[in-house]
């Protein structure tokens, strides 16, 4: 694990060191668990909602760092299907959050030839966040570099049990047998099933914040993945310690089930 000092402003890993080499295999989707904003704030006495003011700054620095590395998917987790549960006055901050990151960012996704994309439940955002999201997808539809997938009132579970839902409704239909159910099938009707199959998976998924855990993120997507576990905060993050996250990936022996090559 990479451990942070924010006094130092360094990240030391614990068990070996790792060069980030661009010549090695970048991942080609990435999926980061973006965690730790509150915490941030309240080790600065500040307001939760501040760490995500400054958490938002993460995602532009990230985003083009990801870009100009040859990423050709970022998946952030911005707003879990869980989150509702949060005091109401954060729950609407993070709602305006999406305004006005889109607002001020626009014009250089534009320029970073970057397209967006938001999955997850959307009609139950409010309008207004709706409105910034279809704008931004709309304004960005032709660019032909990175996607920036954020997963905006995600959850994996319900993602599933809607893709199994739909699958049951489309055999019914055709009077299908049991036999069309198929890996690629389903995969088809998850939430990153618009990305072209070989992008689907993440290669590489990120949590900052120490913890731990997946919360609800791509489980059948991550069934492959290569985990990275960060003690950073995410306003804390950086360019630097994306390449980190990465070096640690290109020393990894990905077996798949088989034997070390
Ligand atoms: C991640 O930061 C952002 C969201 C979940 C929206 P948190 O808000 O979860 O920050 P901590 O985990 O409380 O520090
Ligand atoms: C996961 O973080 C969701 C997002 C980053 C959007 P949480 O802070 O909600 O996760 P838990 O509650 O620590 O598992
Ligand atoms: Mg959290």
């Amino acid at each position: 694990m990479w451990r942070f000092f924010p006094q130092k402003n360094k990240y030391v890993q614990e068990e070996a060191e790792f060069t980030f080499d661009s010549n090695r295999a970048i991942p080609k989707h990435i999926a980061i668990i973006m965690d730790g904003n509150g915490r941030w704030a309240q080790n600065r006495r500040l307001p939760r909602v501040a760490g995500h003011k400054e958490g938002m700054e993460t995602v532009k620095t990230i985003t083009k760092h990801a870009s100009r590395l040859g990423v050709k998917v970022l998946t952030l987790y911005a707003f879990s299907t869980e989150n509702w549960k949060r005091p109401e006055e954060e729950v609407s901050f993070l709602m305006q959050l999406p305004v006005d990151f889109f607002d001020k960012f626009v014009p250089e996704l534009i320029k970073e030839n970057v397209k967006v994309n938001v999955m997850g439940y959307t009609e139950f955002l409010p309008a207004h966040t709706q409105d910034a999201v279809t704008r931004a997808i709309e304004q960005t539809k032709d660019n032909t570099g990175m996607v920036l997938n954020f997963a905006l009132n995600y959850g994996s579970r319900a993602e599933i049990v809607t893709a199994v839902k739909d699958i049951y409704a489309e055999l019914k239909k055709k009077d299908a047998s049991e036999e069309e159910i198929t890996e690629t099938l389903i995969s088809d009707h998850l939430m990153t099933g618009f990305l072209p199959i070989e992008l689907r998976d993440p290669e590489l998924l990120i949590r900052t914040s120490g913890e731990e855990r997946i919360s609800n993120f791509l489980l059948w997507q991550i069934a492959y993945s290569e985990l990275f576990f960060t003690d950073a905060l995410w306003p804390d993050f950086n360019g630097e310690l994306l390449e980190m996250a990465i070096a640690a990936f290109q020393n990894r022996d990905r077996r798949f089930g088989g034997l070390k090559k």
